[in-house]
């Protein structure tokens, strides 16, 4: 059984249709890269599956359980920690405050939420040696970092990251991708929402391509990196993946 299965979603956003019928699974401990454009759908996706939109229609299961109309409390404590596009640390707090904040739903136990920092200190020794350090304070790499962190600190068994590379520096991306992967070695699983396709092709064990909210291409990473209407189908007529892809960054791009 999948870890997260996606059966037929369809959503909305008021009257205007933007998920049609999308299928795919995440297995356990895997890393599925879901790629798409801007307005393809990406975050409407991470949206249902957290439980933070309600689909029209279709079914979302996380470890044979229905979730699809689910409280998106009850979805954190059941495995599921969305780590939503933008990188929105709290500037004033430290960075050990912003992680103790991602181990709300179990903040009475305080050994259990102490544990699970040092388990994400381990994780990202970067954010060890900052720890009393105001998160406004660090780079745009440190920060998300930092937000990775805190959705790890629900312990959960699937990882939803939307579009952790977008605004960072080549470098920034590298120790991204470096960190996802160790994510991984740790047995989480993780949807990783991109537009950057070199990272997903470097980390993912699947990809899932989105285009106006319809899954045009899905399959293993060999199969649809070698599939020709990759570059044409996600990128637009005409254009080879190598050469769209800065220039897609830099149009998505924020301040790092
Ligand atoms: N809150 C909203 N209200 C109305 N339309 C929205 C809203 N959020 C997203 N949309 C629309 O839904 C479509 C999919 O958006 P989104 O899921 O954010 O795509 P992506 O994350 O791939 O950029 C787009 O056409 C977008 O304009
Ligand atoms: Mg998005």
């Amino acid at each position: 059984m999948a870890l997260l299965e996606v059966r037929g979603l369809c959503a909305r956003h008021g009257a205007v249709p933007v998920l049609h019928d999308v299928s795919f699974h995440v297995g356990r401990g895997e890393i599925v890269a879901l790629l798409g454009g801007n307005g393809a759908g990406k975050t409407t996706v991470a949206r249902c599956v957290s439980g933070l939109h309600r689909p029209s229609s279709g079914e979302v299961t996380l470890d044979g359980r229905d979730i699809t109309r689910c409280d998106p409390r009850r979805i954190v404590r059941w495995g599921l920690s969305h780590v939503s596009e933008g990188r929105r640390v709290f500037p004033s707090l430290t960075v050990e405050e912003n992680l103790t904040l991602g181990a709300y739903l179990d903040g009475r136990r305080t050994h259990v939420v102490a544990e699970r920092r040092e388990g994400v200190y381990r994780t990202f020794p970067r954010l060890a040696e900052r720890r009393t350090q105001r998160a406004g304070s660090m780079s745009g790499g440190e920060q998300q970092m930092l937000v990775i962190g805190r959705g790890l600190m629900s312990a959960p068994a699937l990882l939803v990251l939307d579009e952790p590379s977008a605004g960072l520096a080549p470098a920034s991306v590298a120790a991204l991708g470096e960190d996802i992967a160790a994510i991984r070695a740790g047995g989480t699983a993780v949807l990783l929402i991109e537009q950057h396709l070199q990272l997903a092709l470097r980390l993912a064990d699947r990809l899932v391509v989105l285009r106006d909210g319809h899954v045009i291409l899905s399959g293993s990473t060999e199969e649809v990196a070698a599939d020709p209407r990759i570059g044409r189908m996600y990128f637009g007529d005409g254009d080879s993946p190598d050469r769209v892809v800065p220039e897609t960054r830099q149009a998505h791009s924020s301040p790092s």
